[in-house]
């Protein structure tokens, strides 16, 4: 995994962003992966800043989420549905019929499931996927003892997500049990994978994924197989790698050809 390490989430998100925004210039029909929580944040709102000040243009962008609620519909306010609209999706031009969230609502969960994969395939499948990291390691809502092969399905949330998600809910008895998550196999497949965290709350999690073994107990750990992860990490994050000086001195002497961001 490349670890990136910068000094705010500010300086992450903006690498991020420009990460997405080189990927949408050179091939402006790419699949795009986006997540929801708190940190990927600062990086569609400086994706919002590229498209009205510099035309970043989406209209032949496709995405697709990783996860939603089961139970929660799309006006719902804590819906993925809503914060995607709310952070980004109203903020940039990428069509409506051309975003792909799943469906909380879906009668027949397992069939909304496949569904859902077979679309990501009839796409030609995912360009770069977005995640976050849960503080036990879950990726999308794969959590702890996940299949790393999974597919889309329906989880049950651990109590510690329902925890970690109270704070949009009001309390962890109002966070739903279940939801539908693509599976850690799905994730796998995107070409290019972007890992965010920031904050002193992800610094061991984010040591054990990038430094530990490989084990479902904590699913962002199967990212050391990925062929093109980067992880993009504040100073707080990074703080528990052991390797910590190694990767700033590697980035620092990354040829010019290959930086993310002119200049950086
Ligand atoms: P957060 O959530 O960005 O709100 O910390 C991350 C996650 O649960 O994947």
């Amino acid at each position: 995994m490349e670890i990136v390490i910068q000094p705010t989430p500010e300086a992450a998100s903006h690498i991020g962003a420009h990460i997405i925004a080189n990927l949408v210039h050179e091939k402006p029909d790419c699949v795009l992966g986006f997540a929801t929580g708190g940190t990927p944040m600062l990086m569609y709102r400086e994706l919002v800043r590229m498209h009205r000040e510099e035309g970043l243009d989406f209209t032949r962008v496709t995405t697709f989420n990783l996860d939603e609620y089961v139970g929660l519909s799309p006006e719902h306010p804590q819906s993925y549905h809503a914060f995607m609209w709310e952070h980004l999706f109203q903020h940039i031009n990428v069509p409506q019929d051309r975003i792909h969230i799943p469906n909380g609502m879906a009668p027949n969960v397992p069939e909304e499931c496949a569904a859902y994969e077979a679309t990501i395939r009839a796409v030609g499948g995912i360009d770069l996927q977005v995640l976050g990291i849960g503080t036990e390691g879950h990726i999308g809502f794969n959590e702890k003892s996940s299949s790393l092969a999974s597919r889309t399905r329906i989880k049950t949330l651990t109590e510690q997500t329902r925890r970690d998600n109270a704070r949009f809910f009001g309390s962890p008895e109002n966070v739903p049990m279940h939801v539908i998550t693509m599976g850690v196999g799905s994730i796998m497949d995107a070409r290019q994978v972007l890992l965010l965290a920031f904050g002193e709350a992800k610094a061991q999690v984010i040591a054990d994924a990038v430094e530990g073994s490989i084990s479902a107990m904590n699913p962002a750990s199967i990212l050391q197989m990925h062929p093109v992860a980067k992880a993009l990490l504040d100073e707080p994050a990074a703080s528990k790698l052991a390797l910590n000086e190694y990767y700033r001195w590697v980035y620092d002497h990354k040829p010019q050809w290959q930086r993310f961001v002119r200049g950086h």
